[in-house]
């Protein structure tokens, strides 16, 4: 056979095959369009960022979001809260967060953007073997030690404790403070979680 000849039957191939993956992408294409008309789910499956509106969250009250089909933990601390974090530093194994896992912009006492103190974001998985600590506010709470009990987390699963910024308290098994994810203000109520913020 010529040149033209193997030239002219890889043509045809080629234009057969662009004709089969042009089919193909059609449906490619429609199916993520359906999908996108549920966020979550695509954000689930994506690892996309996440945007979580925080202007019904009362002092004191958190909320869980899922990112990456993991628990964020979104807190509004109270002002008294806020104050006590200094408080319990000398109890706590990591109290300037030098050893875990945090973007620099949160890298303070309260692990906080600053000009929004109050909020706080956690991941909420325990350091130790990944169990969900259980949020308890209740200063003073009798089963977490009474009067030093300033409000926190608490890990059932082995009885690791944490303080609202998610620092570790020393002697529980866990041994580095709660993860903060990447994330930044879309605006005063609306955070998107898994983006850093600008520097
Ligand atoms: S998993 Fe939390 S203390 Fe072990």
């Amino acid at each position: 056979m010529s040149n033209d000849g193997v030239n002219e039957g890889r043509r045809r191939v080629l234009t057969a095959l662009t004709s089969v993956v042009g089919a193909a992408g059609v449906v490619g294409v429609a199916v993520p369009f359906v999908g996108s008309w549920n966020p979550s789910a695509k954000a689930k499956a994506a690892g996309a960022p996440v945007e979580v509106n925080i202007s019904k969250l009362e002092p004191g009250q958190m909320m869980t979001v899922e990112w990456r089909g993991k628990p964020v933990y979104v807190l509004r601390r109270t002002p008294e809260a806020l104050a006590s974090l200094e408080t319990v530093e000398s109890r706590l194994r990591d109290p300037s967060s030098e050893d875990s896992t945090q973007p620099e912009y949160v890298k303070n006492r309260v692990r906080s953007v600053e000009g929004k103190e109050e909020i706080a974001v956690l991941l909420g998985l325990c350091t130790h073997l990944g169990c969900a600590p259980t949020y308890r506010p209740e200063v003073g709470a009798e089963d977490l030690g009474g009067a030093e009990w300033i409000g926190g987390f608490f890990c059932r699963c082995h009885g690791s404790k944490f303080d609202l910024a998610g620092r570790v308290f020393s002697g529980v098994p866990a041994p580095i403070n709660l993860e903060i994810p990447p994330y930044k203000y879309l605006s005063d109520t609306q955070l998107l979680i898994g983006e850093d913020q600008e520097a």
